[in-house]
Order: structure tokens, then sequence, then C-alpha cells
């Protein structure tokens, strides 16, 4: 499993499936958006979003005809966990050569320094990546 916050720390759960499509990857951001509000982090998680939805369509069968992929945000007080489910395909989520001089190949680097930690649950037949993101305790999720 990848990691979920136990019933005494997460507050909110939120989740939607999107068609696999280029379009909704914004829908995807807006989602996030609309359910994180106006706080700090709320841009981090849509960036986030962005590149690991661009991902499920772009590397595996969430992109091809009739493919979803999901979006689950777990809100705790202080820890955000961002999740997106895909379809599964051959190929596993892995961080570039730095020397790669390539424009692609930067997406999951980009993740890894925007949150605490990200990681990659599932198989084939579908994967979910997954990734940490502190919330400051200032404000919580409307
Ligand atoms: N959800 C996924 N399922 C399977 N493979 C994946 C997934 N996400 C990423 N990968 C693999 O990990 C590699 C690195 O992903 P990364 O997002 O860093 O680069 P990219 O998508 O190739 O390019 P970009 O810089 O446009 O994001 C991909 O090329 C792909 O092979
Ligand atoms: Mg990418």
């Amino acid at each position: 499993m990848y990691p979920t916050l136990n019933s005494r720390q997460e507050i909110h759960r939120w989740c939607r499936n999107f068609p696999g499509t280029k379009a909704q990857i914004s829908e995807a951001r807006r989602f996030v958006n609309s359910y994180l509000g106006d706080r700090p982090e709320t841009y981090t998680a849509e960036l986030v979003t962005s590149e690991l939805a661009t991902n499920a369509i772009r590397h595996t069968r969430s992109g091809q005809a009739g493919g979803r992929f999901g979006v689950t945000l777990h809100a705790g007080t202080t820890l955000l966990i961002l999740a997106v489910h895909d379809e599964g395909g051959p190929s596993t989520p892995h961080r570039c050569q730095a020397e790669n001089t390539d424009q692609n190949g930067r997406g999951l680097h980009l993740v890894e320094s925007l949150t605490t930690r990200w990681g990659v649950h599932g198989n084939d037949g579908g994967r979910t990546v997954w990734a940490l993101i502190p919330l400051s305790p200032a404000g919580q999720p409307t």
C-alpha cells in the first residue's frame, strides 16, 4: 500500500477519476485547487498533480482510448498525501539520469524536489504514484 493517514490523522479524503486525455490535466489541477483552497501548499500540489497525471496518460494505459486516471488527496493537519492512480503498463516510474540533456525525464526530478518523499505502489496492471507534501498548520483545507 502507499502510505495513508490513519483514521485519527486523516481529516479529509477526496478522490476523483478523470478520462485519460490531456485536457483533463487542468481539470485534475482544478480539483486539487478546489479542495485545498487558498493555502501556501496548493500551488505545489497542483504542480505535482500535473506531472503525475501527465505521466499517467503518457506512460500508461490510462492514456489509451477509454483510459482513466484517478487523483486522491488524503489531508491531515500537517501532511497531505497526493496520489495518482493509473492503469499500468510495462515501464516503471523512475528518475532519469541527472546528466540526461533530453527535454524529457524531468518530471519526477521536479516531484522529488517539491515533496518530502514520493514512491510507487502497484504493478503493470495499475500503479499509484504518491507524494507527501507537508502542510503548514496555520490553514486547514476548506
Ligand atoms: N505512471 C507511470 N507509469 C509507468 N512509467 C512511468 C510513470 N511515470 C513515469 N514513468 C517512467 O519514468 C520516466 C521518468 O518520468 P519523468 O516524469 O521524470 O519524465 P518524462 O515523463 O519522460 O518527461 P517529462 O520531463 O516531460 O516529465 C518516464 O520516462 C517513464 O518511463
Ligand atoms: Mg513526466
